[in-house]
């Protein structure tokens, strides 16, 4: 009895943990809300983040799989609730300086994660070490927080990590390393970033760190405590582009084989106890910036190397102990722009006549024992000689013999051809001239490739750059503004950035998430000239509805008051309960007002809430919002129904918004049935609905954005992209198994009734999706083969058996297929001047000759006649698709295979294509049953239903 009773907790248990599986992830998150202040207020809308559009929240299938919340103002910790959302694979809390406490060891649970970004906030405490069970991790960025303790071992079990920043933080000890036992950072082979600049890091770089292996490209030690002697090893890690022991107590000889790292452009070793020989690095070839002051090299002359590295810019060797005399080849390095040599023993004349680089900014000589200098006539630079001999004479007034007051460079973004407006308090006048609240912040480059600051060629083009990547991924950014640069302490290059909203005067949250995230990730990518950068922004305190300090509401629910007898049983019993208690109310919380269907309403006739499969709803606000108020310039089409919209959601995929116009819009049964069907289709070939928008009066269908538009655009020639005959058939393959899963996998089984080449789309990749199913039709189980309706379709593609008898079949999709075939090889409309397609082809046809005598009709762009493999059969094909009757037609099944045999003899391997659209549409309001192309019928309606356009504005 009692073993009968423990089965059965059991049982309820475990079943309890399933049902409420998919509320768990609401329940994290709701104690995240609880824990932060200053959340998105969508987020106090109700309490299902994944139906409820939660910004910065991103869900695949019901369960988070991203968090981004990039400068949001949020204040308070990082719960252990957190690891529960096992689905999770990004999470930037950036910016947040109010986000503190310590990284919560839960953190490990996370086995998904693949970017842990929580750049500039104010987090403390240890980094936990199972941090080192995140293994899928590709970028850690812990940099600017206050962490504390050493780097943890386990981040060498990291073994898919691309980029590990932890510069800025109070990390002490020593750089961990594997010893058989234990991990260490030597085993990140993939890693091609270590920043560990500015902690407290002591000890020796231990040699095990490097290996031929490593595929590091920016090795940052800078600022931290760091000991002993550079190891030889390092000389082994070939593919360093920038290396910064700078600011460390390294003593003892750089080694030889450093010389070996012959892809070095930026080297600091400034600031350390280095001595020996200063080091041979005529291997370097590439090398731009080099630091090497504030040494105790031993005594030494001018070596010389200096003046082959032909790529330098910047040349720094204060307080090296080199004397001797320069060489005059130096300073015609073609791109040098800085050299400090000063507080040596460098002797005997300047010499600077002998064509000098025309960058030259400044040549600083200060405490040397220079006694002559021959300059080229009017060539004038910055020159400092101070405490030199050749100063030291009384009557000696030259400009070089006194100290330059020291001025910033400046520059400021230049205004863009305008006059700036005077503006409201805290708004600033973007280089546009219109003003707004921009979003501010710092870009820190640690290794730029100059030193030249004053030079505006290089922030125009860094602006330009950020420029066009905002507007690549669609962010809403009018302008961005660059200035006041300067070197600070670290000797980092630090530009101050401000980016300005476009259309609003401040930016909504999708807008700081998008930007927030594209910095703090490293997104946005700068060139060589800038190497790495690192982004801090500052509060952004503009955003509409911050919401403000929340009460804290309790979660511990229930206690469970006296536990009777110490059974085993009972303690299960327990769990059992608490855990469903928590649960269920927790759920209770979660579902009272966001289930994905609350906006459905069920008053407008359109029968009970939808049943989807993975689409979602949307409020016609974030519609609006992520298509940039339905703007002009993201309106890619007009149909017959409505515009199709292009926009992006908060996780930067982009979608297309087929939205129906006032006046067309369906019942909302209709449009119930709609959704309901385009759901539960997944396919390659098929164009993917990602949700739907039943709000304020509005119709709208969210599909999956398909790159490069409709098939018929690129017949027509207006993609761009040429159609050679392989890839015709490549997409004829793949739009004919789309239909194919349409009529035979689909359940209940699909007919599209619009099949043509508007819609069909093709992805980045040429592969071939259907579209629009606008006008399909589910086959009931009671009408299996055939439904009877109103004749719907588009002139040209219509099946003339069923626009006579009004019996629509699967056939009438094959009728509309061969069409789109004939299409494919003569790149024509259907009906073209009267003219149509079937029977033209049929026309020009002579089967005894080669490629049937179709030269005439063919698309000149399809390729050489040579090359045209199994034409005749893909010709045979379509006219065996456009026959007069149903069942003399072959199936969607046959057509595909047909193609695929078809393929092979054009030795391809069958493939696979794409599309999408938007359709005019054609409904027939007449009486007149008689054949649609016959001759005169065809000439009554050649005008009015031509194919209508879809294509990018
Ligand atoms: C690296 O440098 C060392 C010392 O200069 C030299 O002996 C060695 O051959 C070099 N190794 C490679 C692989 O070039
Ligand atoms: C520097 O090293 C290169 C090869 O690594 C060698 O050929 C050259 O002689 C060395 N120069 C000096 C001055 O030691
Ligand atoms: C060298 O050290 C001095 C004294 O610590 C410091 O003022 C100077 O900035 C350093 N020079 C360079 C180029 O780092
Ligand atoms: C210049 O310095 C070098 C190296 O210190 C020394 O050998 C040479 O004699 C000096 N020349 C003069 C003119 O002092
Ligand atoms: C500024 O930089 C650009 C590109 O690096 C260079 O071509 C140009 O000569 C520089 N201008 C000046 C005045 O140094």
């Amino acid at each position: 009895m009692g073993a009968r009773i423990g089965q059965l907790l059991v049982i309820i248990f475990i079943q309890i943990w399933i049902t409420t599986a998919q509320n768990r992830d609401s329940v994290s998150l709701l104690a995240l809300k609880d824990d932060w202040q200053n959340t998105p207020p969508n987020w106090d809308d109700g309490s299902d983040p994944c139906g409820g559009g939660w910004d910065g929240i991103t869900c695949t299938n019901d369960r988070v799989t991203s968090i981004t919340l990039a400068s949001m103002k949020l204040t308070g910790g990082l719960p252990g609730d957190i690891g529960e959302l096992s689905e999770l694979q990004i999470l930037d809390l950036s910016y947040n300086k109010g986000l503190t406490g310590s990284l919560t060891a839960e953190i490990g649970k996370l086995r998904k994660l693949t970017n842990l970004i929580l750049v500039g906030c104010s987090f403390n405490g240890p980094i936990p070490e199972s941090i080192g069970n995140l293994e899928r991790l590709t970028i850690l960025s812990l940099n600017s927080n206050r962490f504390t303790g050493r780097i943890p071992a386990s981040i060498g079990n990291l073994k898919n990590l691309y980029w590990l920043d932890l510069t800025q933080n109070q990390l002490t000890g020593s750089i961990p390393v594997s010893n058989g036992r234990t991990p260490g950072l030597d085993m990140l082979t993939r890693a091609k970033h270590f920043h560990l600049g500015d902690n407290q890091l002591s000890g020796d770089i231990p040699p095990r760190l490097f290996s031929s292996n490593m595929i590091l490209i920016h090795l940052l030690f800078e600022n931290n405590q760091l000991t002993g002697s550079i190891p030889p090893t390092l000389g082994l890690v070939k593919s360093l582009e920038v290396v910064r022991l700078d600011r460390n107590s390294l003593s003892g000889d750089v080694p030889l084989n450093i010389n070996n790292l012959t892809n070095v452009n930026e080297m600091y070793l400034s600031n350390n106890k280095l001595t020996g020989p200063v080091p041979n690095l005529t291997g370097m070839q590439t090398l731009n910036y080099l630091d090497l002051s504030n040494n105790t090299f031993d005594q030494s002359t001018v070596p010389s190397w200096f003046s082959t590295l032909q790529s330098l810019t910047t040349l720094k060797m204060h307080s090296t102990n080199i004397g001797g005399e320069l060489p005059a080849a130096l300073f015609s390095i073609p791109s040098l722009q800085n050299v400090d040599l000063s507080n040596n023993r460098l002797n005997g004349t300047l010499d600077i006549s002998s064509n000098p680089s025309n960058q030259l900014q400044l040549v600083n000589l200060r405490s040397n024992q220079i006694v002559d200098f021959t300059q080229r006539r009017g060539y004038s630079i910055g020159l400092i000689l101070v405490e030199n001999p050749i100063c030291m004479e009384s009557e000696v007034t030259d400009g070089y013999c006194s100290l330059p007051t020291k001025t910033n460079a400046s520059y400021s973004t230049p205004l863009n051809n305008c006059t700036p407006p005077s503006c409201g308090s805290g708004q600033v006048s973007s280089p546009n001239c219109k003003c707004a609240y921009p979003y501010m912040g710092s870009f820190f480059f640690k290794a730029p490739s100059f030193s030249d600051l004053g030079n505006s060629t290089v922030y125009n083009s860094l602006r330009d750059l950020l420029m066009s990547f905002f507007r690549q991924v669609q962010l809403p950014v009018d302008s961005v503004s660059l200035k006041n640069p300067s070197r600070n302490l670290n000797d980092y290059l630090v530009l101050n950035l401000e980016v300005f909203p476009s259309g609003e005067v401040n930016f909504n949250r999708t807008g700081i998430l998008g930007v927030g995230f594209a910095l703090s990730n490293q997104t946005f990518k700068t060139k060589k000239d800038f190497n790495t950068y690192v982004f801090i922004a500052e509060n952004y305190d503009f955003l509409p509805g911050v919401s403000g300090p929340k009460h804290k509401s309790s979660n511990t629910g229930v206690i469970i008051g006296s536990i009777i007898g110490g059974c085993v049983l009972v303690i299960l019993l327990v769990l059992a309960g608490v855990y469903a208690f928590r649960q269920k109310g927790r759920a209770e919380r979660a579902t009272q007002q966001t289930s994905p269907f609350a906006l459905w309403d069920p008053t407008s006739g359109s029968g009970g809430v939808p049943q989807l499969k993975g689409a979602r709803s949307f409020t016609f606000e974030e519609l609006n919002k992520y298509t940039n108020n339905f703007s002009e310039t993201n309106n890619i089409g007009t149909g017959g129904y409505g515009m199709v919209y292009r926009g992006s959601l908060p996780n930067g995929q982009l979608i297309a918004i087929k939205r129906a116009q006032q006046g067309s819009t369906q019942g909302g049964l209709e449009f119930k049935t709609e959704i309901e069907l385009l759901s539960r289709v997944h396919h390659k070939n098929v164009v993917g609905l990602i949700g739907f928008c039943f709000d304020q009066g509005e119709q709208m269908l969210v599909y999956e954005y398909i790159v490069n538009g409709t098939l018929k655009d690129s017949l027509l020639g207006r993609s761009g992209i040429r159609l050679d005959w392989m890839r015709r058939l490549k997409i004829a393959l793949g739009a004919a198994r789309g239909l194919q899963y349409l009529h035979d996998l689909a359940d209940p089984p699909i007919i599209h009734r619009d099949i043509k080449t508007n819609n069909i789309l093709l992805d980045a990749r040429l592969v071939a999706k259907v579209a629009d199913f606008g006008l399909s039709k589910p086959l009931s189980d009671a009408n299996r083969t055939h439904v009877t309706t109103q004749v719907k379709g588009t002139m040209g593609y219509m099946d003339p058996e069923y626009y006579m008898t009004q019996q629509l079949t699967e056939k009438s999709d094959v009728y509309s297929f061969g069409v789109v075939m004939l299409e494919l090889i003569t790149a024509r409309n259907p009906i073209e001047k009267g003219k149509y397609i079937v029977r033209e082809v049929k026309l020009a046809m002579n089967k005894s000759k080669e490629l049937y005598d179709l030269h005439e009709v063919l698309d000149p762009t399809i390729g050489l006649s040579s090359q045209l493999k199994g034409l005749e059969r893909f010709v045979d094909l379509s006219l065996r698709c456009v026959e007069e009757m149903g069942n003399q037609r072959p199936a969607m099944s046959e057509v595909v295979k047909e193609l695929e045999s078809i393929m092979e003899l054009a030795g391809l391997n069958p493939g696979t294509e794409s599309s999408s659209s938007t359709s005019a549409s054609y409904e027939r309001t007449g009486n007149d049953y008689s054949h649609p192309y016959g001759n005169d019928s065809l000439f009554a309606y050649s005008g009015g239903f031509l194919p209508e356009k879809l294509h990018p504005k």
